[in-house]
C-alpha cells in the first residue's frame, strides 16, 4: 500500500507543473549528441563512429515508428533509455545513463496507448526529438 500511495503521489507530481513544461527537442538533439551518436550515429541512423566495434549493430533510429506499424513506439523507447527494459550494449541491466538521467526529476509522459509512463525530463526531450525524425518510408 504504501508503495501505492508513493507511485499515486508520484504521479501527482509528474502531472503537476513538471508536466506542464513542454518537451524540447532541441535540447534532445544536443543529449543525443553527447550521449548517444558515438554508437546511433548524429542522425540517429545507425552509424556512429563506434559502429564497427558494435555487436549487435546499434539500430537506425530514424525507422522506430516504420518498424512499429507507424506508431512512435514511446513505452519501449523510454524503457531502453531509462534502463528499466535493459539492454546489453546499454550497459545491462546497470545502465551507463541512469544515473544521469535519475537526476533529473520525474516527469509524466504519454504511451502510444496513452497510458502516463513516468521517466526523466531528459529522456522526455530525447523522446521528443526521436520524434521528430522519423521517417515515412
Ligand atoms: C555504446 C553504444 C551505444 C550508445 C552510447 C547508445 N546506444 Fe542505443 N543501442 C545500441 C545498440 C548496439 C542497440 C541495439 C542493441 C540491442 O537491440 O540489443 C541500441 C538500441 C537502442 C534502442 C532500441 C531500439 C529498438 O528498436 O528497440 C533505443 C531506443 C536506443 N538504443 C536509444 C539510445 C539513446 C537515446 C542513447 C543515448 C541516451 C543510446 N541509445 C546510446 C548502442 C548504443
Amino acid at each position: 500500500m504504501k508503495r501505492l500511495t508513493a507511485c499515486l503521489f508520484a504521479l501527482t507530481l509528474g502531472f503537476g507543473p513538471a508536466a506542464a513544461q513542454d518537451a524540447d527537442p532541441a535540447l534532445g538533439e544536443q543529449l543525443f549528441a553527447r550521449y548517444c551518436a558515438t554508437c546511433h550515429g548524429a542522425s540517429a541512423m545507425g552509424d556512429g563512429p563506434r559502429v564497427n566495434e558494435l555487436n549487435p549493430q546499434p539500430p537506425d533510429l530514424t525507422r522506430l515508428t516504420i518498424r512499429h506499424n507507424g506508431v512512435f513506439p514511446v513505452e519501449r523507447v523510454v524503457m531502453r533509455i531509462d534502463g528499466r527494459d535493459p539492454l546489453v550494449s546499454h550497459g545491462s541491466s546497470m545502465p551507463v545513463y541512469g544515473e544521469l538521467f535519475d537526476e533529473a526529476p520525474w516527469v509524466a509522459t504519454k504511451t502510444e496507448a496513452g497510458q502516463p509512463i513516468l521517466t526523466s525530463g531528459p529522456v522526455v526531450d530525447l523522446l521528443a526529438w526521436l520524434r521528430k525524425i522519423q521517417v515515412k518510408e
